[in-house]
């Protein structure tokens, strides 16, 4: 079994992966030719082997996907047995149905243009919904890391009520919470399609007065954790700590989630962070799911 560093890999990833599973890590020849195009080697005899490439698929999103994509085929030329591609974070994932006539379901074509290069097991971190895999032509695993995340965190927090910031997110909450025996809700959000303003109205939540973690999956632009977070310390929340998986960060977000009062912004090593965000390596569960999945443990 050899673990692949892609060159999108930049917290760790790959060599917490490789430790895991007690594989060999390999790093790759990487660079941009005059014209912009990508040349990628990976440098190691990939015969007959089990190859992993770690290669997270943040901005540029696109080319860290085509990059996936070539280095699945140079594993399938090289004779690769199977051939794994484990995006910690794949991008896409929220275009996951048809919300105006006209639009493409995003994830379909790129799960689709990734297994046609070569990729046979897809393996990404807590992705936005599980069904959006199925439209992977291959195995696709998607591992949910809200329990590990909260074990890790469970030693900073006192009787935290744990959040979502909307319906859709109450699973992710409910898991968080159950690792740590805590009380859990949702937050109602309306998002409108065109403008993107967001709204947040209260379900049946008492924050006054308790240590609130709002539980998401990605936090992009960080409206929706800021507004959450206004919210609910208004409502007299003693702390707000917001936690994700994948902390995109878009642009000033970072500097609106302190401005809205949020103390502690933690996030899983699915792609790099800012300096001031707390980063959970999430790398043992995943190999834990694909040493069963490859029936290797
Ligand atoms: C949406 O469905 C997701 O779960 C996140 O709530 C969303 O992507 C966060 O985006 P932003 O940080 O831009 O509000």
């Amino acid at each position: 079994m050899i673990v692949v560093r892609g060159p999108s890999d930049e917290t760790g990833f790959s060599d917490s992966l490789a430790r895991s599973l007690g594989a060999k890590l390999v790093g790759v020849e990487h660079k941009l030719f005059p014209d912009g195009e990508s040349y990628v080697r990976i440098p190691a005899d990939l015969g007959g082997e089990t190859v992993i490439i770690v290669q997270p698929a943040h901005y540029p999103q696109d080319k860290h996907l085509l990059e996936l994509m070539l280095l699945a085929d140079a594993a399938r030329g090289a004779g690769a047995s199977t051939v794994v591609g484990v995006a910690p974070y794949l991008a896409y994932t929220r275009q996951d149905k048809v919300f105006r006539p006209g639009e493409p379901v995003s994830i379909r074509a790129v799960l689709r243009a990734l297994h046609a290069a070569g990729v046979e097991v897809l393996v990404t971190v807590e992705p936005h919904s599980r069904s959006e895999l199925e439209h992977f032509p291959g195995k696709a695993l998607g591992v949910g890391v809200m329990r590990y995340m909260a074990s890790q965190l469970a030693p900073g927090l006192r009787d935290p009520l744990v959040l979502s910031p909307d319906l859709g997110g109450v699973g992710r909450a409910r898991e968080f919470a159950e690792a740590l025996g805590a009380d859990f809700d949702y937050l109602e959000k309306r998002r409108d399609r065109v403008t993107g303003e967001v709204s947040v109205r209260p379900k049946t939540l008492d924050a006054s007065g308790r240590e609130v973690v709002i539980v998401d999956d990605i936090i992009s632009t960080g409206g929706t954790m800021a507004l959450a977070a206004k919210l609910l310390l208004e409502q007299g929340a003693k702390r707000v700590v917001a936690v994700c998986v994948h902390a995109l960060l878009v642009g000033e977000a970072y500097a609106k989630l302190k401005s809205a009062g949020i103390e502690d912004v933690v996030a899983a090593n699915t792609l790099p962070v800012p300096p001031g965000v707390e980063q959970i390596d999430v790398a043992p569960p995943v190999a834990e799911a694909l040493r069963e999945a490859l029936g290797s443990g």
